[in-house]
């Protein structure tokens, strides 16, 4: 009777600006193979704050393997190096190091958008797409992933293009839309204004939208006139969970 292979398994840590959500995910499907725990995110969202929900839903899941953590900051070598909607003290924490040191887990830290990227060109809408692919994820800031034939090129950052004289992600997140009041129509207008800018630099293949607001893609994409396809991101929520393990599993390092 032939063996069946054990399918392998990484377990992935979301962190945003409000909650921090983690599950074991089964990697040959990109799926999760446990139930998404979520805890808010502590506020002040202060390393030690922060990584003792990490340590905790590490805890509660009996979990001692390999650890994918996304983290909404430029990472290289698992130090953070900017902290947009973070509190401000994790600029220069080594961030892999601190979440190591609470879990004893073998863990790997990199970008959210980053993460979210890597998931949906393995796994969701840009799965086999070659040539540039861009993600933006619209939230609290813009995150952005930047792939050239499914690989990644981290740290992209597009959320701090200049928009109308001020950082993009403070004219055109969906927190702004929130804040502000805006209508779809009125947000897409920004949004058009902003993937325009960045369609005229990269001239990309597909634009991939992700975030909480691309559940409803259908009230703003149609308002869009861009001349690169744009879908809809296909894992939502699990975006960031799946591409942390991802990373931890295949050593990714930035
Ligand atoms: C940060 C990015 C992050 C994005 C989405 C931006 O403010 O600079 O690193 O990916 O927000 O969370």
């Amino acid at each position: 009777m032939p063996t069946r292979r054990k399918s392998s398994t990484a377990f992935g840590v979301d962190i945003g600006g409000s909650g921090i959500k983690g599950a074991i995910v089964d990697l040959d499907k990109g799926d999760l193979a446990t139930e998404r725990v979520k805890y808010l995110t502590p506020h002040p969202s202060t390393p030690e704050a922060v990584a003792d929900v990490v340590a905790r839903l590490v805890r509660e899941a009996g979990w001692t393997g390999e650890l994918g953590a996304t983290f909404p900051a430029v990472i290289k070598n698992g130090v953070a190096h900017s902290a947009a909607n973070v509190d401000k003290s994790w600029i220069g924490t080594d961030v892999d190091k601190v979440f190591t040191d609470i879990t004893g887990c073998d863990v790997t830290v990199l970008n959210d958008a980053d993460a979210a990227g890597i998931a949906e060109a393995r796994f969701g809408a840009a799965k086999g797409v070659e040539g540039v692919v861009i993600l933006l994820t619209f939230g609290t800031g813009i995150g952005s992933a930047l792939l050239l034939d499914g690989q990644l090129v981290p740290n992209s950052e597009l959320g701090h293009l200049e928009l109308d004289g001020s950082d993009a992600e403070k004219r055109a997140s969906s927190a702004v839309k929130d804040d502000e009041g805006l209508s779809y129509k009125q947000w897409a207008k920004r949004v058009q204004k902003y993937m325009s800018h960045v369609e005229r630099l990269f001239t990309p293949d597909l634009f991939v939208v992700g975030g909480g607001i691309s559940k409803n893609s259908d009230k703003w994409l149609p308002l869009l006139s861009l001349n690169t396809p744009v879908k809809p991101a296909e894992l939502l929520n699990n975006a960031g969970i799946v591409g942390a393990a991802m990373a931890a599993h295949e050593k990714f390092a930035v």
